[in-house]
């Protein structure tokens, strides 16, 4: 891939689509608000946040993240949905209850401001969920077709600039590669013949990159995941990013495994548990919802450790994931884990981590910089799949022949060295013996 020549500036408005305006979206919202009012910082947030160094370490150049490279300003950014409830996102917000009042109220005029489009939703696909503010067509072709006045209507009544859409909904029930997904002709046939394995997720993505919008898949649902949108990616120039946030067990996972390799200690079984009573939570107490969730969040293990190369540690590991759906926690998860390891002569050894978290708090920094880093990736000319943002999902979407990148290290450096190399600086690789010349 040839480097960006140039990066269109970040001028004028950035609007954003979510499919599915719930926890998570209500409360990327507010944040940003609060933000944008100066009463909150942006934790969690490496675009806001975070620092990059260039050149040797006796520079003492390291900027911040948004001063480096031309990101659009949070000032800038209008926000816009879907979803199959009607309710504006205060109501949703309030719902959701992730946020106390006093957040609530300061955010309340832009949050009520923001109403939902009717949802493209078939039940089969989420089948606790029932919502009546869905749109009405034929077809699923017919569909996409809405779903692409909606995006155009929002651009010209917000006069923005540029979009991005991040796939926010609930998880969708486990669908498998099919035939029509195949290529772009086989899949626009499907949308005309109503076909079931195009699911509502597939429908939204489609109009995106048909509008040119970069799209990012926030949960594990197959969506964007097969060669027919990647060809549409390719054909319109869109960059596209993937799969399911990695916000709780699996971000504490993806932490510590690569830990556990780097000192060559072994492991014999990983049991993680979770209660949530969110409306996720609810979704995923559907068993064709959990399968989806669970195949997203069991391949971590099996790549960071690689158990073909290290079969004396890894290769008989016990891995299980269970979620439960329990009302009383609402959004505030409990993850438990409980790793066993071994060590010289084989000792056993015990480690339990509980992660009392909040799944939403942990996800809205991240639905902010994926917005961000992919309208930077639009203007500067990148498409298809930005492998560069693993850093911010269980499941990274990676090209055909390569396994997916899960290192939460190994993705920030890669994250960081495709900045440096988006703006022509040297890339760092940590060898450092020129500090010893
Ligand atoms: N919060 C996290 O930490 C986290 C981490 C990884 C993945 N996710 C995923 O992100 C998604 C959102 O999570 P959440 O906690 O906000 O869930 P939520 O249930 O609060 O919100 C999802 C919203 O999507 C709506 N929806 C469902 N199908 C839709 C459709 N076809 N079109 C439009 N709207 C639709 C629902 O009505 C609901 O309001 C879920 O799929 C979840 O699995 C969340």
């Amino acid at each position: 891939m040839r480097r960006p020549s140039k990066i269109a500036p970040a001028k004028g408005k950035l609007g954003v689509l979510t499919p599915g305006m719930g926890a998570v979206t209500t409360t990327f919202i507010a944040g940003v608000e609060l933000i944008r009012q100066g009463k909150a910082t942006p934790i969690g947030s490496l675009t806001q946040m975070g620092t990059i160094r260039l050149g040797k370490r006796t520079e003492n150049r390291i900027p911040q993240i948004k001063q480096f490279i031309p990101l659009a300003k949070l000032d800038d950014i209008v926000f816009g949905g879907w979803d199959i409830f009607s309710d504006n996102a205060y109501h949703a917000a309030t719902k959701a209850g992730v946020l106390g009042p006093e957040h609530l109220q300061q955010a309340r005029p832009l949050l009520r401001s923001v109403k939902p489009m009717k949802a493209v939703f078939d039940k089969n696909y989420v089948r606790k969920l029932d919502g009546t503010h869905v749109k009405k067509a034929k077809t699923k072709w017919d569909l996409a077709q809405k779903l692409q006045e909606d995006i155009e209507n929002f651009r010209a009544r917000n006069k923005v600039n540029r979009l991005v859409m991040v796939w926010c909904g609930s998880t969708e029930v486990h669908l498998t590669a099919n035939r029509v997904h195949r290529d772009l002709r086989s899949f626009e046939k499907a949308l005309k013949a109503n076909h079931e394995a195009i699911a509502p997720s597939m429908i939204y993505a489609y109009a995106a990159l048909q509008r040119r919008v970069p799209f990012a898949n926030g949960a594990p649902n197959l969506t964007v995941d097969i060669p027919a949108l990647q060809e549409l990616a390719q054909q319109k120039k869109v960059p596209l990013a993937g799969k399911d946030f990695k916000t709780g067990q699996t971000l504490i996972k993806t932490i510590f495994a690569p830990g556990l390799k780097s000192r060559m200690l072994g492991l014999s079984g990983w049991f993680s548990t979770n209660i949530l009573g969110n409306r996720d939570g609810e979704v995923l107490d559907d068993p064709s919802a959990f399968k989806t969730k669970e195949v997203s969040k069991l391949g971590v293990l099996e790549h960071i450790l690689q158990p073909k190369v290290y079969p004396e540690l890894y290769g008989n590991f016990y891995h299980k994931v269970r979620i439960n759906y329990y009302p009383p926690r609402g959004d505030n998860k409990e993850g438990w884990d409980n790793i066993d390891i071994f060590g010289w002569l084989g000792y056993p050894m015990q480690i339990k981590i509980d992660f009392l978290c909040r799944d939403s708090i942990l996800a809205a920094p991240i639905v902010l910089d994926l917005v961000l880093f992919l309208d930077l990736a639009q203007r500067a000319g990148l498409r298809g799949i930005q492998e560069w943002l693993s850093f911010y999902f269980k499941s990274p979407m990676h090209g055909p022949g390569l396994y997916p990148e899960h290192d939460l290290f190994i993705q920030q450096m890669k994250l960081k060295n495709t900045l440096r190399w988006i703006k022509g600086e040297r890339l760092i690789t940590h060898l450092g013996t020129e500090y010893y010349d």
